[in-house]
């Protein structure tokens, strides 16, 4: 399974699945998640609504409509709220509970935004090291998933995400 890391914007990528940085309603809101909504169309949060929220860490999927991608899978983050809240725990889950959801749903190709470092405010060093960690782990049990990309909005979480993977492939 290939791991790659960019910069751009996940609603123009071209992937089996997309994965959203969404809330527990799955109601569409700001950042990534008002990005994916705008771009799918209301037809996203039609299906949205018969779904009747997710749990923090858990995921759930949607068709793409009118995006590029053929499925969006919907991952409610945690708030960041110092550390002490089982937030790492919760942000690792929100990792594999999305590239499971990948494999049943028999997605080749899926990409993740930095999941909880925009709004949610998770420090962002600490969510590309358990990002990275996660993605790497699932590498050897993955069947149908052949490359996992990290889809970074700026430059500043690219060099955070590369700087975690260094670290990675160093231990
Ligand atoms: N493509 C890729 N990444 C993006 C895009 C985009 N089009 N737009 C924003 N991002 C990045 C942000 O720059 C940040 O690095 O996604 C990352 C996650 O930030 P948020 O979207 O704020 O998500 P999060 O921190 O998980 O907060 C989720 O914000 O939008 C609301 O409804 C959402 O309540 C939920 C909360």
């Amino acid at each position: 399974m290939e791991f790659s890391i960019i910069q751009g914007d996940i609603t123009a990528f071209t992937a089996d699945a997309i994965v959203n940085a969404a809330n527990t309603s799955l109601l569409g809101g700001g950042g990534v998640d008002g990005a994916i909504h705008r771009a799918a169309g209301p037809e996203l949060l039609e299906e949205c609504r018969r779904l009747h929220g997710c749990e923090t860490g858990k995921a759930k999927i949607t068709s793409g409509y009118r995006l590029p991608a053929n499925y969006v899978i919907h991952t409610p983050g945690p708030v960041w709220h110092g550390g002490g809240a089982g937030e790492e725990g919760l942000l690792a889950s929100c990792y594999r509970s999305c590239l499971h959801l990948a494999e049943e749903n028999g997605c080749r190709t899926v990409a993740f935004p930095s999941i909880s470092t925009g709004v949610y405010r998770f420090p962002l060093e600490c969510a590309a090291y358990i990002a990275v960690r996660e993605i790497l782990a699932f590498s050897p049990i993955a069947k149908t998933v052949q490359s996992v990309t990290m889809v970074c909005f700026d430059e500043r979480t690219k060099a955070a995400y590369e700087a975690a993977l260094r670290h990675a492939q160093q231990e």
